[in-house]
């Protein structure tokens, strides 16, 4: 069976005042259908630079080369019409930052619904049963009556679930979750991953998640990539890594995962 999303040699280049600097150097790994490709590394290590040149969303003036595949057709050079067409359909992202993400100015309902429409192009009244149907799918309680409220109506555990519903309204193929809950608590944390989980296995959408944290990713991934400085350090199923992490950087990672039977964890840390 064909892979979803084949991602072969990508770069991203960005011009500064010193130079060219690649943020994201010569990556490439394949998520598959029904896949969760793990992508973890410390702060500034390029997660958010792979992600949103896969969306065709990286900032202006980014360069890129490579090869980004989404069902065999080639992203990196496509056109922006063609792009906007598939995001929101065929590939989603929930963002690292929900507030920045969310238009403070509508109601949250009225966002999904727009999303909808855009790719789906039903009437009005569809498009919000839809949506409120997405709001109840990731557990949003009273959800008919809370679609008409604004984002800063909602706390940060269900703004994350609401950036979850947007990205899912239209079922893409392909989800990416930016650190979708490096802000939360550790109970609402380890809710949305267990929602994410659940969405994931019953429509089989691939999913690439970024966290700097690995103890996130053991609890999810079937592939694993380490990045550091825009370098793949290491890319290998889930149990290749855990098991038998070739880098140094890698086992330093695991090394610093806080252990549940550890009577010295506050269960905090994490
Ligand atoms: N607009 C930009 N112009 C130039 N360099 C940028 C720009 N945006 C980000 N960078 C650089 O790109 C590198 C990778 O950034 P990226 O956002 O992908 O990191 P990250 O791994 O997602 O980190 P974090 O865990 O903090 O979110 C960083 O060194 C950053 O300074
Ligand atoms: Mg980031």
């Amino acid at each position: 069976m064909s892979e979803l999303l084949i991602v072969e040699d990508l770069t991203v280049t960005f011009p500064t005042t010193r130079g060219p600097v690649d943020v994201v150097k010569g990556v490439s790994f394949t998520v598959g259908r029904d896949d969760t490709v793990g992508i973890v590394g410390e702060s500034g290590s390029g997660k958010s630079m792979t992600s949103l040149a896969i969306m065709g969303l990286l900032p202006r003036g980014a360069r890129t080369s490579g090869s980004i595949r989404l069902d065999g057709a080639e992203l990196l050079g496509a056109a922006d019409r063609d792009l906007r067409r598939l995001r929101g359909d065929r590939m989603s992202m929930i963002f690292q930052d929900p507030l920045s993400s969310l238009n403070p100015y509508y109601p949250v309902g009225l966002q999904i619904e727009e999303v909808y429409r855009a790719h789906r192009g039903r009437s009005r009244r569809a498009a919000r049963e839809v949506a409120i149907a997405a709001l109840e799918q990731v557990g949003l309680p009273d959800a008919g009556r809370r679609a008409d409220h604004y984002p800063h109506q909602f706390s940060g555990g269900q703004r994350q679930r609401i950036m979850i519903a947007m990205a899912l309204v239209c079922s893409p193929a392909l989800l990416i979750a930016d650190e979708p809950t490096t802000a939360l608590d550790v109970t609402v944390q380890a809710q949305i991953l267990r929602l994410l989980a659940d969405l994931r296995r019953q429509s089989g959408t691939g999913m690439i998640f970024i966290t700097h944290d690995l103890a996130v990713i053991s609890s999810i991934a079937t592939r694993v990539l380490v990045m550091r400085r825009g370098e793949q350090v290491e890319y290998g199923t889930a149990e290749q890594v855990f098991a038998e992490p070739r880098h140094d950087y890698t086992r330093m990672l695991l090394e610093s995962i806080p252990r549940i039977d550890d009577p010295t964890n506050d269960g905090v840390s994490a």
